[in-house]
């Protein structure tokens, strides 16, 4: 820290100087996931919509790709068999994102269950499957079923869920949109009462049934947040409920943001890490410049100066260190899931025997998600993270895939774990030997249980324990954050919110317009809060 503030002070008086007027309005974005790159993108829209001409945008991105956790790798390293290593669905309320795949021409497909005759769901508790239905795009609302089992819990759990995210998309319109602050926002929307509540309290306040809550929504929260519902705040629950609908972009989720990031007319540099973050005084408006310290894929290190900085990565784990007074609002570090996804493929199918079924079954399930055991601690904090008695979050079956070295057809599976996948816990999944090495010697005749492995680790979204604050997007003077949102809600659309929210600001600033503040009602009262969601 000190070291770094001595070097930038003493470089700051080298840098070349860079007046507005020759190089522009400087904005350094650094981070191109979701959050960066709808910023790039955004700050371009709303400068060319404002007549602001002199918007210079950098965007920073330490690795050799843009999209962040929105990732895709390939099935046995072919451009051809993408697959989503990270971010996987989206909804059409998702306006951000389905503007952007309309706009860009990208292809949507449906990202639904395995599509498949055989395609069956069921959520697995370690003992049992307490629920099974069929898999084939129906998503979480095949109703007929639900209703048959659980009355009347999924007409009030979803009623709920359509209050909730219909409140939620009121931060996309003025008045609540731009926002300098989060918590403001999130109290004047009345959605802190959601996010101050176990997502197990706010159903239970609105009598939506045990057994449906135990069974289908945990079963949700712990597949799109790796999280029981005792242990997750209301407002991500209700967004882990949304995904019916859910689509994908074909080939990569990740190209929606490559196409904002170049839309953006920013200096992409990949390859390009942030370091080091200094303030120094400005000669002119703005009052503070920022200087920043670079590493290149080579090692070179440079120091630029810019007029604005957004941080778009979650800072504890940026590797940035901010010198003294850089950062006005301290950024405070969350818990972070630690998600082991696991994608591989394989010619069988999983046994029978595995899941408590007669060999040869048919009713084995495709795809397994899972919910506490009876006997699991209710809070569901035994086991590695609360996995409880199943001791995974999920297993899909994606699809069929053809094996391009054998011109085999076989299963793409993706696995969803507090803990590294082992080669036994693959033996009892398959019912047959997976070596140590998870894929077996291709040298001999026989062909390996698994032919191809990829296993990837995430910080891959905040421990959502319930929380009435939230770390606003405006953390110094010109230096704005994204990541506060995450512990909000997760999700790619939520990321590209804030980032549009953030340019929106940044825009409004430089031309002195004091926008995003707290909503005003026409009373002229400085109190838009609404009415409560569901029962208290
Ligand atoms: C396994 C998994 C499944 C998920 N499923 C879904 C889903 O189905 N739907 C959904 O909407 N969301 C999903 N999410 C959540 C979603 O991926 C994230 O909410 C969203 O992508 C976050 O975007 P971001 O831009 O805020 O952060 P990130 O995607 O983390 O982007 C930050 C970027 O900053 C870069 N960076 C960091 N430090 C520096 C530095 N010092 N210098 C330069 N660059 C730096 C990083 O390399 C990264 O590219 C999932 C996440 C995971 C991990
Ligand atoms: C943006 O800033 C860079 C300096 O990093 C400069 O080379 C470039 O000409 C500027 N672009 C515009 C459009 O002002
Ligand atoms: C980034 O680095 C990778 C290797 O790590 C290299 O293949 C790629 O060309 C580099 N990209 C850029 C734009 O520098
Ligand atoms: C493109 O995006 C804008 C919003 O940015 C939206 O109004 C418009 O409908 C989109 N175009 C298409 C073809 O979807």
């Amino acid at each position: 820290m000190k070291l770094s503030h001595r070097l930038v002070a003493g470089a700051a008086g080298l840098l070349l100087a860079l007046p507005s007027a020759v190089h522009g309005h400087r904005i350094a974005v650094i981070g191109a996931g979701a959050a960066g790159s709808s910023t790039a993108f955004h700050l371009r829209q709303f400068a060319d919509a404002d007549g602001v001409d002199n918007v210079n945008i950098t965007l920073f991105e330490k690795t050799d790709h843009i999209g962040g956790r929105t990732l895709t790798a390939h099935a046995f390293g072919d451009a051809n068999q993408p697959v989503e290593l990270g971010a996987s669905i989206f909804v059409q309320i998702n306006e951000i994102l389905w503007n952007a795949a309309a706009n860009f021409s990208l292809p949507l497909q449906p990202a639904g269950g395995f599509d498949d005759d055989a395609a069956l769901l069921g959520i697995w508790d370690g003992d049992k499957f307490v629920y099974t239905q069929d898999d084939r795009s129906s998503g979480w609302w095949n109703l007929v079923r639900l209703v048959w089992k659980y009355g009347t819990a999924p007409y009030r759990a979803n009623k709920l869920m359509q209050a909730t995210i219909q409140r939620f998309l009121e931060l996309y319109r003025a008045p609540y949109f731009p926002f300098r602050s989060l918590t403001t926002r999130a109290y004047e929307l009345e959605l802190t009462f959601v996010t101050s509540q176990t997502g197990q309290q706010f159903l239970d306040a609105n009598n939506v049934g045990t057994s449906f809550s135990h069974d289908i929504v945990q079963a949700s929260t712990r597949v799109n947040y790796a999280s029981n519902l005792a242990r997750i705040h209301g407002l991500d629950a209700m967004v882990a409920l949304a995904p019916s609908g859910a689509s994908q972009i074909r080939g990569g989720n990740w190209q929606i943001f490559d196409h904002m990031a170049r839309a953006s007319g920013a200096d992409i540099r990949l390859n390009t890490s942030i370091t080091h973050l200094d303030k120094v005084p400005g000669t002119g408006p703005p009052e503070t410049k920022y200087v920043i310290k670079t590493t290149d894929a080579f090692g070179v290190e440079s120091e630029e100066e810019y007029d604005n900085v957004v941080l778009a990565s979650p800072f504890q784990f940026s590797g940035i260190e901010a010198g003294d007074g850089v950062l006005q609002n301290a950024i405070d570090g969350i818990p972070y899931v630690k998600l082991h996804v696991t994608l591989f493929t394989s010619p069988l199918q999983f046994d029978a025997a595995f899941f408590g079924f007669e060999p040869g079954s048919k009713n084995v399930p495709t795809t397994v998600l899972t919910t506490l055991a009876d006997d699991d601690d209710d809070q569901g904090s035994s086991g590695a993270d609360g996995s409880g008695k199943a001791g995974f979050f999920s297993i899909s079956t994606l699809r069929r895939v053809i094996n391009p070295s054998t011109l085999r057809e076989e299963y793409l599976y993706k696995i969803f774990s507090p803990e590294a996948v082992t080669p036994e816990f693959l033996s009892g999944l398959f019912g047959v030997e997976v070596p140590d090495t998870f894929i077996g010697d291709t040298s001999t005749t026989e062909l390996p249980v698994i032919s191809w492995y990829y296993p990837h680790v995430f910080h891959s979204y905040p421990k959502a324990l319930p929380r009435v604050t939230f770390q606003d997007p405006v953390v110094g003077d010109g230096l704005y954050y994204t990541s506060g949102i995450e512990s909000f809600i997760s999700t790619m659309e939520t990321s590209a919110l804030m980032g549009k929210n953030v340019a929106r600001l940044i825009v409004d600033d430089i031309q002195g317009l004091s926008t995003g503040g707290a909503v005003l009602m026409e009373n002229g009262e400085e109190d838009g809060k609404k009415t409560v969601i569901g029962e208290l």
